[in-house]
């Protein structure tokens, strides 16, 4: 099939049909910022943070699929509002206090934060908890850190080929499930850990690695307090 034209940030560029536009975007080397999108699972736009804008449509990159005469802009006020109110959204909702997280420090969640200066939480935050799923022996589901990407459920059902993960409820009440909703750790799943390892969060961890591979401070800090162990050294 023949290269077809499409116009990005004002150039004109040559691309392959059944491309998307996100990886058109990605082989130029231009930065969009993704949060359900994962390699090599099957695009879903369900996080809406890869906008673009089209001829004045905004339009997901990971599942729009590049036509000819598209006029792509990846940096408008447009694009770049929009993706920031996605994400402030998303930390609103569940419990995104990443000081208090088991996966500070490595989140996509936190890293898109960072990268659109959120420095505070632009809504009210939702304050229902949602439960912890501990019951498995080496993985962990803490919904309240769930960002309902689900990579977790496609890449069981994509790659691991178990069909463990699914889903149930809709919209704020939507819940990953495991079979029809049993714990974890008496659900069929058979601790491959592909779940733990695509989940942008600290929704799903690896019980055995909280805290390992990271630096851990070593130096004893004497604490001036009776009550806190931070020894923070101030008097
Ligand atoms: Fe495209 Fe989530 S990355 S919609």
């Amino acid at each position: 099939m023949e290269n077809i034209k499409i116009k990005v940030n004002g150039n004109e560029v040559e691309v392959s049909p059944g491309k998307t536009v996100l990886q058109v975007l990605k082989d130029l080397g231009i930065h969009v910022p993704v949060l359900c999108h994962y390699e090599p699972l099957m695009p879903q736009g369900s996080c809406r943070l890869c906008v673009v804008e089209d001829r004045g449509v905004l339009k997901t990159a990971c599942t729009t699929p590049v036509e000819p005469n598209m006029d792509i802009k990846t940096d408008t006020p447009n694009v770049i509002n929009s993706r920031k109110l996605v994400l402030q959204l998303l930390f609103s909702e569940r419990n995104h206090y990443c000081m208090y997280c088991e996966v500070t420090g490595e989140c996509e969640l936190q890293d898109l934060g960072y990268e659109f200066g959120l420095d505070h939480f632009e809504f009210p935050t939702y304050e229902r908890r949602f439960p912890v799923d501990n019951t498995h022996d080496f993985i962990m589901m803490d919904h309240n850190r769930c960002v309902l990407c689900r990579r977790c459920v496609r890449v069981c059902s994509e790659v691991a080929g178990h069909f463990v993960l699914g889903e149930m409820e809709r919209g704020i009440d939507t819940m990953i499930i495991a079979d029809m909703d049993v714990p974890l750790g008496n659900s069929s799943c058979v601790s491959c850990g592909l779940c733990a390892q695509v989940c942008p969060t600290g929704a799903i961890i690896d019980k055995r690695s909280s805290y390992l591979g990271r630096e851990v401070q070593s130096e004893i800090i004497y604490s001036n307090c009776d009550m806190c162990p931070v020894g923070c050294g101030m008097e």
